[in-house]
């Protein structure tokens, strides 16, 4: 038996719980019996019962020595890294720790614009100045894809002084890029390459899929565990191959991010989820590829609907697709992606995983079924049928992106000056203050520090009208937005 069948950290969890202690320390409901009985009943007293603290021989995760160090050394085997550490703080957690390690104030990070919340709101904790690539926009689906190795060249011949290049491979659309040569380029350089792989912890473990950050010799990777990977919400790790990052670092500032209660529910969960891919991953994610292309294959026959699959690459910045994503374009029925969210729920009580103004995104895993399949198609059949007649008169023939705003101060600079309200439609020409962005999935239309144009504004309004999820500002209801404080001269 491999020792990747070992669960050192959940079995030494259970073990420990089995024995029931008498326990004098937090926390305080005591394996549950301290609870809402109610919530008790329906948690149950397994769960409860690991519900457990850092006690000496349940090891801690700010300096793991015991059953945590065990875990973590499996999870790097499995993923191929030189070292793993388990997040208790989602990929978010991870990925701001990544920044975080490499970069101090004024140093440069290249990223793409289309990146993730977590990742802004690191390059502000840390100070560091963003160099942004544009990512490639795909104008029939009017979503972004990653970058090109031409940009990576580009971005770091102009910038040789960075301390680092961010990544997202996979997209949340499941498009990744051409990893492999965006890591020599930026190593022949000494540059660093720092993944957000949150969509991506399985493709480690497939051969039909995009190969893994650590895979192509990517330095760090942020993954999300608990996206796609079996484990539970919240819990993720960040894999760090040594060389240009140094993982004494990378241990030092995950703990200041980290909170000192960290879960061991959360923690065994990881533990448990790397032992299944480890172990059954290639059988179980053979299946799930096999019942994604099936179901694609039966959207596309659907009249108006339309769900792309590998005929997409081919594109400098489309050099391979996790098929497990269906992203089923629904523009041809003259209604947007966030209707047919709300239509599949409230009619088939089926819930995607996101939707936009031309998509649904539904995501497939090892917990699905062919069962399951089976209803989405035929509620997406019937979505069909019902609003054939649109399709003639009513579609909307071209997807809508706005440019990427021109950055004028620092995120940092920016999100700390000094700031006034101003109505949103007299905003255009002023620098934001906030971030505004639609979740999911989180990536920011305007970040602290961009000039606000006429075109962010129409979009933010689509998406508001749409009713989709736009967040971020602090007037909740976007009459206004705050900006950063013009000095005008005295008269
Ligand atoms: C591309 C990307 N990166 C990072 C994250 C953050 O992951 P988490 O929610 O685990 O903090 C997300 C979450 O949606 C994401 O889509």
């Amino acid at each position: 038996m491999s020792r990747q069948h070992l669960t050192p950290l959940f079995t030494g969890v259970r073990n420990h719980a089995e024995k029931q202690p008498i326990q004098f320390h937090i926390p305080g409901h005591k394996q549950g019996k301290g609870m809402d009985p109610e919530f008790k009943e329906f948690i149950g007293e397994n769960a409860l019962s690991i519900d457990l603290i850092n006690i000496e021989p349940l090891d801690d995760l700010h300096h793991p020595h015991g059953i945590i160090k065990e875990a973590q050394e499996l999870a790097a085997e499995a993923f191929g890294a030189d070292y793993t550490f388990f997040s208790v703080q989602g990929t978010s957690g991870a990925i701001m720790t990544m920044i975080m390690s490499v970069c101090g104030p004024g140093d440069k990070i290249i990223v793409p614009r289309n990146v993730h919340k977590s990742i802004m709101s690191a390059i502000i904790f840390s100070g560091a100045t963003p160099i942004f690539i544009h990512p490639e926009i795909d104008p029939e689906l009017g979503i972004s894809h990653g970058i090109t190795t031409e940009s990576v060249e580009r971005a770091l011949s102009s910038h040789p002084d960075a301390k680092g290049l961010l990544v997202i491979n996979p997209t949340y659309f499941g498009v990744a890029g051409n990893l492999k040569k965006i890591v020599e380029i930026a190593h022949s350089y000494n540059v660093p390459v720092l993944v957000d792989e949150a969509h991506g912890v399985h493709i480690h473990f497939h051969e039909q899929l995009p190969i893994s950050a650590m895979q192509a010799g990517a330095d760090m990777a942020a993954t999300s565990v608990h996206k796609l990977g079996g484990s539970m919400t919240q819990s993720s790790i960040l894999n760090v191959k040594e060389g240009l990052v140094s993982p004494k670092r990378v241990q030092s500032i995950i703990s200041m991010l980290t909170t000192t209660s960290t879960s061991y529910l959360l923690l065994s969960s990881l533990d448990v989820a790397r032992k299944q891919l480890a172990t059954k991953g290639e059988r179980l994610i053979s299946e799930v590829i096999d019942l994604a292309e099936s179901a694609r294959y039966r959207i596309n026959e659907i009249d108006g609907l339309a769900c792309i699959g590998k005929e997409i690459l081919g594109t400098k910045a489309t050099f391979d697709l996790d098929p497990t994503k269906l992203i089923i374009t629904v523009k041809e029925l003259g209604i947007n992606g966030h209707e047919v969210e709300i239509w599949l729920r409230e009619n088939y009580s089926i819930e995607v995983e996101m939707s936009d103004l031309y998509n649904i995104l539904c995501i497939v895993t090892i917990g699905d079924t062919q069962e399951k399949m089976d209803i989405l198609i035929e509620a997406l059949t019937r979505l069909a049928a019902e609003h054939a007649s649109f399709t003639e008169k009513s579609q909307i023939s071209s997807v809508y992106v706005p440019d990427i705003p021109t950055l004028a101060l620092s995120p940092r600079d920016a999100f700390y000056a000094e700031t006034e309200v101003v109505p949103f439609a007299e905003s255009a020409g002023r620098i934001i203050a906030e971030f505004i962005m639609v979740y999911p999935p989180g990536i920011p239309i305007l970040i602290p520090g961009e000039i606000v144009t006429e075109d962010n504004l129409s979009y933010i309004q689509e998406n508001v009208k749409s009713g989709l999820p736009v967040q971020g500002p602090e007037d909740e209801t976007f009459r206004t937005l705050l900006v950063i404080k013009e000095h005008k001269a005295i008269q």
